[in-house]
């Protein structure tokens, strides 16, 4: 049975964090998915808007700041603008997308949390808290780090050790340190505003239990165990000098937790995109309110944003909250911190006009139902194989004959046959089952079965081959291409929510416009008049080429090297010294800076490298034991330290004068000793 249709909807995109760029994750998890709703609300003429911004607020925002040497209001602005613009390069088409650190947000925030305080739906607890004497703050977990209890790790986090993945409290770490000024912080007594959860628990469990069991599994499922598991009431405010201030009398140096405020500012971008009118959208109970989140949002989605509105009392709740789950990349977590991710302003610029293939493929794959899996090679495949060789290539196949045989004009229909009508009848089916798994939030679905279409009219084409019937029967051709055209242009209506840029240039490429293209219309035979100029053909999609892929295999590459000698490097036992040595025998080592002049890799042997270099008095030849960190491509034209008095030996038969010196980071990789500037060769190391 249909649900009764809401009078408006109110769509909400979880607000980012301004601390980094956004990247696929992000876009697969929550803005395309969001983007498409919002896209197919509008093309069937619902009232809707889609608000989003910024989150600006919370702990890791300040630890940015304070690494990066800047406040955290230039940490703020530098990501807001970055992810902005990531977010309207790729068509997510917001009403709003504004941010928390805004004057309207803190003074709604603000006002809401005075209003919960006022009725007395707080509770207030001192609780003891590590405070660091020397900066004179009270310490978020994260700006604690000690050693771990679980694995031994010496910089684990006051929240949790990244080494062994356990999750911590600050009380757990063994010779805690301040990383504000590397005090070892003292117990304090603090005292904060709790919103008393497990007093909503009857009523959660009742409202989401009972009340939204078609809610997806995910998102049920998680409900489900957080509420059996018990609620327990949770502290709104912390001790931080960034947020929104908590507007109490007393509460000096208190701001509200970032998670309080940050649900309100889907209220404060409504308000700031409609000051006059923005109640009805969240006041009214005709209106439907959907949260598009992660799944590691469910919790404050579902149950504390719920909790805090039903408190607050003059607001709706959520209809539905739609979460999806991760997005791994070539089969490892995305991680902000390990840079492993596909930056969504990088890929604009190393895939220009590709905006749409991305969505395309990230809805195919979306991690709906359970964590999904980004590989590179499987978007070469879709877009070669599914974007180029089905859509694109019915489109331009429909295109080119109508302009080889009828003057690019949309021709007349005669006679259909049973084939004709199968066809046909196909097409108009395609509404329904689009707009069905759109309407339920099945997006990945919803693509399928709008690929159906491209694949029904390459089949149409393959299996009525109107390149012979040319010859013998024009009149036949005449109908074939008429439905081609009716296809595409189908296609041009039903792709739009997915591909919203692909489909503008199919419009132009059938010189069609918006009137002729109505949602409503979807499925229609009719849509391009019999004698419609069509535009010039032009290809929809282009093919990836297996280059474009490898630069992309190989940036991870490096990011995962980094990452690990940065890991190593973190975790680095340094070598013992050597025995001591006295001034004179140090004297004796002749070490100088020396130019490569020529390298090859010695034969038969898997380490050794054959080098001629010019160490200023003459022209020798060296061989280092270093094929397997360095190409001989590596190492010609480089400047590096050498010392040159050591007693010739003869390796693998070459005479070797002198030794070329390395440095050796935490995983074994070896790395040039190379002058900061060029000097001349021959110079003294000393
Ligand atoms: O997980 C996150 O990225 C959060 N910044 C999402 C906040 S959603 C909402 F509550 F604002
Ligand atoms: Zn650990």
């Amino acid at each position: 049975m249909q649900a009764k249709q809401p009078k408006r909807y109110l769509i909400t995109s979880a607000l980012p964090y301004a601390n980094g760029p956004v990247h696929i994750g992000h876009l697969a998890g929550v803005y395309v998915p969001s983007d498409i709703y919002t896209r197919y609300l509008r093309l069937r003429g619902r009232e809707v808007i889609h608000v989003c911004g910024s989150d600006e607020h919370g702990v890791p925002i300040t630890i940015k700041a304070r690494q990066l040497g800047i406040t955290p209001q230039q940490v703020v602005d530098k990501y807001h603008a970055i992810i902005k613009d990531s977010f309207e390069k790729f068509g997510i088409s917001f009403d709003i997308y504004s941010r928390t650190s805004s004057k309207i947000h803190h003074k709604t925030a603000s006002d809401f949390f005075r209003k919960l305080y006022d009725d007395g739906k707080f509770i207030e607890k001192p609780s003891e808290q590590y405070y660091d004497e020397e900066a004179r703050q009270f310490l978020a977990d994260r700006y604690i780090t000690g050693t771990c209890p679980k694995c031994g790790n010496e910089s684990a986090y006051g929240d949790q050790c990244e080494k062994c993945g356990s999750t911590l409290s600050p009380t757990e770490l063994i010779n805690p340190r301040s990383t504000i000024s590397g005090a070892k912080p003292v117990m304090k007594e603090t005292s904060h505003w709790y919103l008393p959860l497990d007093q909503y628990e009857p009523w959660l469990k009742q409202w989401i239990l009972e009340g939204h069991k078609e809610w997806k599994t995910n998102v049920y499922g998680q409900c489900k165990s957080w509420i059996d598991g018990g609620l327990q009431p949770r502290a709104v405010s912390r001790d931080l000098d960034w947020g929104v201030k908590v507007p109490v009398e007393g509460a000096e140096g208190k701001v509200l937790y970032v998670w309080f405020d940050a649900p309100i500012g889907y209220i404060s971008n409504t308000i700031e995109l409609l000051p006059g009118d923005w109640e009805k959208f969240w006041k009214d109970e005709d209106t439907k309110l959907v949260h598009f989140i992660g799944k590691d949002n469910i919790v404050f989605h579902c149950i504390v944003f719920p909790a805090m509105l039903k408190a607050h009392g003059d607001y709706i709740l959520p209809d539905n909250v739609p979460a999806n789950e991760f997005l791994n990349l070539e089969n490892d977590k995305i991680s902000t911190s390990r840079s492993w991710a596909v930056w969504l302003h990088e890929y604009l610029q190393e895939f220009p006009g590709k905006e749409d293939v991305m969505r395309y493929v990230l809805t195919a794959n979306a991690p709906e139902t359970k964590d999904n899996n980004f590989t590179w090679k499987d978007f070469q495949d879709r877009n070669n194989n599914e974007l180029v060789a089905i859509f694109g290539n019915f489109v331009n196949r429909a295109m080119v004959l109508t302009h080889k045989y009828f003057e690019g004009q949309v021709p007349q229909v005669g006679t259909l046959t049973d084939f004709d009508h199968a066809t046909l009848i196909e097409m108009k089916e395609v509404k329904t089952k689009v707009e069905d798994n759109l309407e339920s939030y099945r997006f990945r679905e919803a693509l399928r079965e709008a690929m159906n279409l491209a694949r029904l009219g390459n089949k149409y084409l393959a299996d009525t081959e109107p390149w012979k019937a040319i010859k013998a029967d024009e009149a036949r051709v005449k109908t074939i291409l008429n439905i081609s055209l009716q296809i595409t242009a189908n296609l041009a209506i039903v792709m739009e929510p997915f591909m919203p840029f692909s489909c503008a240039k199919l419009q132009r490429i059938l010189n069609a416009d918006s009137v002729m293209l109505q949602w409503d219309s979807l499925g229609c035979a009719t849509l391009l008049p019999v004698g419609h100029e069509l535009g010039q053909p032009e290809l929809l999609f282009e093919k990836v080429e297996d280059e474009a892929i490898a630069v992309q295999l190989q940036k991870l590459r490096k990011s995962k090297e980094e990452n690990e000698a940065k890991a190593a490097a973190a975790n680095a036992k340094v070598p013992e010294m050597s025995a001591l040595c006295s001034f004179e025998d140090f004297q004796k080592m002749d070490i100088r800076v020396v130019k490569i002049l020529e390298a090859e890799k010695v034969a038969k042997s898997k380490k050794l490298i054959k080098m001629l270099v010019d160490t200023g008095l003459d022209k020798r030849t060296v061989v280092s034991g270093v094929a397997e960190h360095f190409e001989p491509t590596d190492l010609v034209g480089k400047q590096v330290s050498m010392l040159i008095n050591l007693a010739p030996r003869s390796i693998m038969g070459i005479e070797s004068q002198g030794m070329i010196l390395y440095a050796e980071d935490a995983t074994g990789k070896l790395h040039l000793m190379q002058p900061q500037v060029e000097v001349n060769n021959g110079g003294k190391i000393c």
